[in-house]
């Protein structure tokens, strides 16, 4: 029997990724990581394939909430390092390019990270395995594309800024981060311990 139409997998492939890609023409999986999306309710699980792109790990492609909606992680195997940034608003209108306040967060299998509202976020996986999360973010089966895209979340600003203001790289056999030349400005960083090149 099958019940109704929802289409709860959602993959996202290289072609996608390479918009926010520290190394847009180094050759990449396929696809990157895989999404089943539940809801608030049925949660949602993510699903990153080991690896890295150059030099950058697999990361998801990241987004900020639209309004106030927060968001809260579960690692449930491999390891990461989490991204949240905070964008410098005027009059209400978060500037793309200027970030507030960075924070780089390592992350393995049994921690959890609450993601505030207004703090875009994405996980790079840094381990050899896949890494898998559960999420609770809610997923409105009437958006145009709600499991790949859903509308809650704004995509287009990372787009425009290749990525977040730090990526996610290897060196020296560990995870290390690089900064985004593109971003004109980041008033406050917290770099979680890892080194930046
Ligand atoms: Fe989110």
């Amino acid at each position: 029997m099958v019940i109704g139409k929802q289409d709860h997998l959602a993959v996202r492939t290289h072609e996608k990724m390479v918009e926010v890609l520290k190394n847009p023409d180094a050759p990449g999986p396929e696809v990157h990581y895989y999404m089943i999306r539940g809801g608030s309710d049925m949660r949602n699980v993510t699903v990153w394939e080991p690896g890295k792109v150059g030099d950058e790990y697999i990361k998801t492609y990241g987004h900020y909430h639209i309004g106030q909606l927060d968001e809260t992680y579960w690692f449930l195997l491999g390891s990461g390092v989490a991204l949240q940034q905070k964008l410098v608003e005027i009059d209400g209108v978060p500037q793309p390019d200027r970030v507030a306040e960075f924070k780089a967060v390592p992350v393995k299998s049994g921690d959890s990270l609450y993601m505030p509202p207004g703090y875009g976020h994405l996980v790079a996986n840094v381990g050899t395995t896949y890494m898998v999360t559960a999420d609770d973010s809610p997923v409105d089966f009437g958006d145009k594309d709600p499991v790949s895209m859903p509308g809650h979340a704004d995509y287009e600003m990372v787009k425009k800024m290749r990525g977040f203001a730090y990526y996610v790289i290897e060196h020296n056999g560990a995870p290390a981060l690089v900064k985004n030349p593109l971003y004109t400005e980041i008033q406050k960083e917290d770099f979680g311990g890892l080194p930046v090149m």
